[in-house]
């Protein structure tokens, strides 16, 4: 029974590596990013977020959710919040501490390809990709996305558009 059980670990172990490294070879590998920075400059008033002091909804996206912490920290905001992610590893993770947490009502992590998926419903993109995936991404977002939504991008920039304003290393987009 336990040789049974170390070989069950080992092939998820082995599977998560080859995972990892085709993650790391084709797009933005997994890279968590620090919440404290960016909820310090949202509660300073440096980066402001649409309708949130009208009462108005706020559905927040993260694209490309990782480990889930920042679909967490929106919905501890009171947003409602859904994550992208496609490594099931990750997925799984992120879902299960929402269903754990009793949030599932809240928010929830989908498992796909950020690609395929359809933003009409969200007024707060979080985006931590490689620039040559935000760029893939743009004309989608800025066709999909309400007029007024904000794109918060962390570290890496559209190649084509300017952000309306940058604070430490955010770099704020307006949809227009
Ligand atoms: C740099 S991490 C950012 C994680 C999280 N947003 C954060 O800031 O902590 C980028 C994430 O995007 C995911 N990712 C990359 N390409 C993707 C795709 N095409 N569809 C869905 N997820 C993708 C990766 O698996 C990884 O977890």
């Amino acid at each position: 029974m336990d040789l049974v059980v170390l070989l069950i670990c080992e092939c998820l172990l082995i599977l998560f590596g080859i995972y990892m490294i085709h993650s790391f070879l084709n797009q933005t590998p997994f890279y968590p990013s620090s919440i404290k920075e960016l909820d310090k400059l949202i509660k300073e008033g440096k980066i402001k977020l649409p309708g949130e002091n009208e009462n108005k909804d706020i559905r927040f996206i993260d694209i490309g959710s990782g480990d889930g912490r920042f679909v967490l920290w929106a919905i501890n905001r009171g947003f409602e919040a859904h994550g992208i992610e496609f490594n099931p590893f990750l997925f799984l993770i992120s879902q299960l501490k929402i269903i754990f947490r009793g949030l599932s009502k809240k928010g929830r992590i989908l498992r796909k390809n950020f690609h395929k998926h359809k933003y009409h419903n969200y007024n707060i993109a979080y985006i931590f990709l490689f620039s040559q995936d935000m760029d893939k991404l743009q004309g989608k977002l800025y066709k999909e996305m309400p007029k007024g939504s904000l794109i918060i991008s962390n570290t890496f920039k559209f190649s084509d558009i300017e952000p309306d304003y940058s604070v430490s290393k955010f770099h704020i987009y307006t949809v227009k």
